[in-house]
């Protein structure tokens, strides 16, 4: 098998806290007078925390100095941590854990690779931690994806070449991040808005090692 690392996103592809960002994000919109819908939340996945309030203050056209955006985004940090904190290992998402197992038995590493300073908070609520073997996030990464930092880090971490790892993502900026690192990519969603990753599926309960194979054979990996 020529594949040696699997490296995942965390929000959407492991755990859906894109509602917990959502309730959060609106509650600090609302108080700020911003017409901001689940619609709008779409642009935020994958996007760091600083970009995600500029995206809704421009929603507003709010101009803030960057102190105030500063308050701002920890004030809704506060209440995004009130809400995972009560996480459970319930809301890991199906097929995931099953997906990672198999991957074990096959020898592949396993990495994660977020945006989320939240990560360590999530990994224990849900129980996961000990899953990975390198977790490369927010508090080790300093460029947000597009930019492919976070999974050569995570790679490297993990002590295996990039092309020699595939990437779960569920965002356009991850998928980005992903085929910038020179990684293979599988897309967690919809067909339409991740249609750059080699493979599209619709969650980690559509993925076995079978798929993995037949993947790296089209890209004429042996
Ligand atoms: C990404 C999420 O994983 O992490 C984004 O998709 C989020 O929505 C980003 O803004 C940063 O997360 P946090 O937990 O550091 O605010
Ligand atoms: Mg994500």
């Amino acid at each position: 098998m020529h594949t040696k690392a699997c490296i995942f996103d965390l929000d959407g592809v492991l755990v859906d806290t894109a509602k917990y960002h959502f309730l959060a994000w609106k509650r600090l919109a609302d108080e700020l007078g911003v017409n901001f819908t689940e619609t709008d939340n779409e642009r935020l996945k994958g996007v760091s925390r600083m970009a995600s309030l500029e995206i809704i203050l421009e929603l507003g056209n709010r101009h803030l100095p960057v102190i105030e955006r500063e308050k701002l985004a920890s004030v809704k940090n506060r209440w995004y941590v009130e809400y995972i904190s009560k996480m459970t290992p319930e809301e890991i998402l199906p097929g995931v854990l099953d997906f990672i197992n198999e991957l074990k038995a096959n020898k592949i590493k396993i990495a994660l690779g977020s945006a989320s300073k939240n990560t360590p908070l999530i990994l224990e609520r849900v129980g996961m931690k000990k899953l990975f073997e390198a977790v490369a996030d927010g508090n080790v990464v300093h460029n947000a994806k597009p930019d492919p930092e976070v999974f050569l880090k995570a790679a490297e971490m993990v002590g295996t070449e990039p092309s020699e790892c595939v990437v779960f993502e569920d965002a356009v900026a991850g998928v980005e991040a992903a085929l910038r690192a020179g990684m293979i990519c599988v897309g967690i969603g919809d067909q339409n808005v991740l249609s750059d990753s080699h493979l599209v599926v619709k969650g980690l309960d559509e993925m076995n090692i079978e798929k993995i194979l037949v993947l790296e054979k089209r890209l004429g990996y042996e």
